[in-house]
């Protein structure tokens, strides 16, 4: 039998990993202190079992929760620690781009090793930061899923918003039997980013453009206008992590985007795809 633990970030996940394993979701209190110090509790015996516990590592007060879990499991006597992190947050800085950084993905994955036997997340920006974690880890990606959704849209082509993520544009390209290709993307900093014109075929398609992140929706929006320059009939936008910084939203829907689809790895009003089946498998 799994026992499953949600954190504040991603209960529902947490549901749906124990529906599907037919397990069951262990009690836990979370609160905070007067001076917002955060305090949880495990409320049923785990002695003995073992847990899986699911948490988001977006926003930071998410970070201390999964901690502080992974802690109080320990401290219950379970057998084993799984930890799920739907989207693990500070992946991005996955080494030092100049000299005297952090490298933020490594510091947050020495410090969840600690208590854990295994770590599953989805889709890191970067494979390699699983590497960080001195514990087993693993990745499953949620292309599938976004596919299965977009399978219902008509879609007649796949983009991705630059050449190093054409394979996830592959991938669900074909499971929707349609064509793929990818834009021409040049990172000026954080916030900005150029799409080149580059002749896509677009004229009366549906497209959708499919990125692992939508941060601060630069990418998606300059890409969307481009499409829609292009001749595209529909663009829709699919993200496995749907940060929409700022106004994310905003930005999309005056590039005239017609769909924004998120999985539930951060929970918004875009969450249209489940991601605990494609986590179950590697558990
Ligand atoms: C970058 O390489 C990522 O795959 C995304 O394209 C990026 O994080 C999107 O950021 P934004 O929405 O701010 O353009």
């Amino acid at each position: 039998m799994n026992y499953v633990i949600g954190g504040t970030a991603s209960k529902t996940v947490a549901e749906d990993i124990a529906k599907l394993l037919k397990g069951k979701i262990v009690d836990t209190i979370s609160k905070r202190f007067p001076d917002n110090e955060l305090y949880v509790r495990v409320l049923d015996n785990i002695k003995g079992k073992d847990i899986i516990v699911v948490q988001t590592t977006y926003p930071d007060p998410n970070i201390i929760e999964l901690f502080l879990l992974q802690n109080a499991v320990e401290e219950a006597g379970a057998k084993s620690i799984t930890v799920v992190i739907p989207y693990y947050g500070y992946a991005r800085q996955d080494t030092k781009f100049q000299d005297g950084e952090a490298i933020s993905a490594k510091a947050l994955a020495n410090l969840i090793s600690l208590n854990a036997d295994k770590v599953i997340t989805v889709d890191p920006h970067k494979e390699h930061i699983l590497d960080f974690f001195s514990t087993s880890a693993y990745s499953c990606s949620a292309v599938p899923e976004i596919a299965k959704y977009l399978g219902e849209k008509e879609i007649d082509m796949i983009l991705a918003p630059d050449k190093g993520a054409v394979n996830r544009a592959k991938k669900a390209s074909k499971i929707i039997d349609c064509d793929f290709d990818y834009m021409e993307k040049t990172r000026i900093d954080g916030t900005t980013v150029e799409i080149k014109p580059k002749n896509l075929d677009a004229q009366n398609k549906n497209v959708a453009i499919i990125d692992d992140i939508i941060s601060t929706g630069g990418t998606m929006a300059k890409s969307i206008k481009e499409l829609k320059k292009q001749g595209a009939k529909k663009v829709f936008v699919a993200c496995t992590h749907g940060l929409f910084a700022d106004n994310a939203i905003k930005k999309l829907s005056t590039a005239g985007c017609d769909e924004i689809i998120s999985t539930d790895t951060i929970i918004s009003d875009y969450s249209k795809v489940k991601i605990a089946p494609a986590i179950i498998e590697l558990i």
